[in-house]
């Protein structure tokens, strides 16, 4: 059933070009433009939205991280997001205006059901993006989008993600679609970006053996720091999740731009830091800016792991070990830079001896608060 895997994650983490075509299949009409019926709100309803809340715990709300600058970008419609955990217990604004989307792999979190139909008492309607036909969150929900991944056995979500994050980019462009927002007319081209990542996703995972490699080496490693800027914060963050709940090894994701706020505090000789650049096409400001942050943390001493795209070239003096990843679009690109930190913590986990697909103190579904 592992399918020549030795653990589930590797299987899942294998599965990720299939789930994301999966993802992607029957949404997009022969001329280009989306459709998603299943979504059960009307053009109308879509069209008076002021406001959109993404709520979701864990990874799950690194996915409303990323899906945050997607839909400001897609949609202009301000955008938060907020662990569903802390959402109802701090009075948050809501209205029949505002998009609550409730992001869930199980559709059994009890934290984000709670969030859900606080946010049904005060009027607002609510979107579930989730991986589990007639699971509690969809059912509860005024609309569906589902995520195509197949069963997540891993407690770690690692498919799960990665169809989170083309489900929101899909939420986001079918909004800028349908209130005809300048990018209306572009999301044709961006659909045409996302149809290619599973092909990108692919490349990704032949070229795994080196951080396989690189993770077996860290086995005796104390502390590992991630950085990130702009959609690569949320993938710091996610890098740094996984690493803590399969290798039990203290991590932390920053946003590169605060390091000199605090965090550079903690570099030390050895310390492996991962960081993961931004596209140097587009923003080539904040590339520059994370090219910097990588000088500075290995002047410390650090041991820095570069995850950058084929052909940039400005991080290859500071990178003790660098990582390529195809080129894509700035805002996809948290669909390849993810791949190599899964594949860093479960190669790690497995070579501490710990069980990688059922880490102590976790269950695959929280159903209690
Ligand atoms: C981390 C992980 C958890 C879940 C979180 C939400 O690898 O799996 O952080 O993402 O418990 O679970 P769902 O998406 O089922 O609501």
């Amino acid at each position: 059933e592992k399918g020549g895997y030795a653990w589930f994650m590797q299987k899942e983490i294998a599965e990720q070009p299939r789930a994301l075509a999966d993802t992607l299949l029957g949404r997009v009409d022969e001329s280009g433009r989306l459709s998603l019926d299943e979504m059960r709100l009307s053009d109308d309803e879509l069209r008076e939205i002021d406001k959109i809340v993404v709520i979701a715990c864990g990874t799950a709300y690194h996915a409303g991280l990323v899906a945050k600058y997607a839909i400001e970008h897609w949609t202009r419609i301000p955008c938060e997001v907020e662990l569903a955990s802390e959402f109802r217990y701090r009075d948050p604004i809501l209205d029949r205006q505002t998009l609550v989307v409730a992001v869930s792999q199980s559709g059994e979190t009890m934290d984000l059901l709670m969030a859900l139909r606080h946010a049904r008492e005060q009027g607002s309607r609510v979107l579930a993006i989730c991986n589990t036909n007639g699971s509690t969150i969809p059912r509860e929900s005024d609309a569906v989008l589902y995520t195509h991944a197949g069963p997540e056995v891993a407690v770690a979500s690692t498919k799960g993600f990665l169809t989170q994050l083309v489900a929101c980019y899909l939420v986001a462009l079918y909004l800028g679609q349908v209130r005809g927002t300048k990018w209306g007319d572009e999301v044709t081209a961006v659909v045409r970006d996302l149809a290619a990542m599973p092909e990108k996703v692919e490349k990704v995972l032949e070229a795994m053996e080196p951080v396989r490699e690189l993770a077996r080496s860290l086995v005796d490693a104390r502390s590992v720091l991630f950085l990130g800027r702009h959609v690569g914060y949320p993938v710091a963050l996610e890098g740094a999740l996984k690493l803590k709940e399969l290798a039990y090894i203290h991590a932390e994701g920053f946003a590169a731009g605060e390091l000199k706020h605090g965090p550079i505090a903690l570099i030390e000789d050895g310390l492996p830091v991962i960081v993961v650049a931004p596209s140097p096409r587009g923003r080539s400001l904040l590339h520059d800016k994370v090219v910097s942050n990588i000088q500075e943390v290995r002047a410390r001493g650090a041991r820095t792991i570069v995850i950058a795209e084929e052909g940039d070239e400005a991080v290859v003096p500071y990178a003790d070990h660098l990582v390529r990843v195809p080129a894509s679009p700035v805002l996809l690109q948290p669909l390849l830079t993810t791949v190599p930190l899964q594949e860093f913590a479960c190669e790690l986990a497995a070579a501490k001896g710990f069980d990688v697909d059922q880490p102590r103190n976790l269950a695959k579904s929280v159903t209690v608060e």
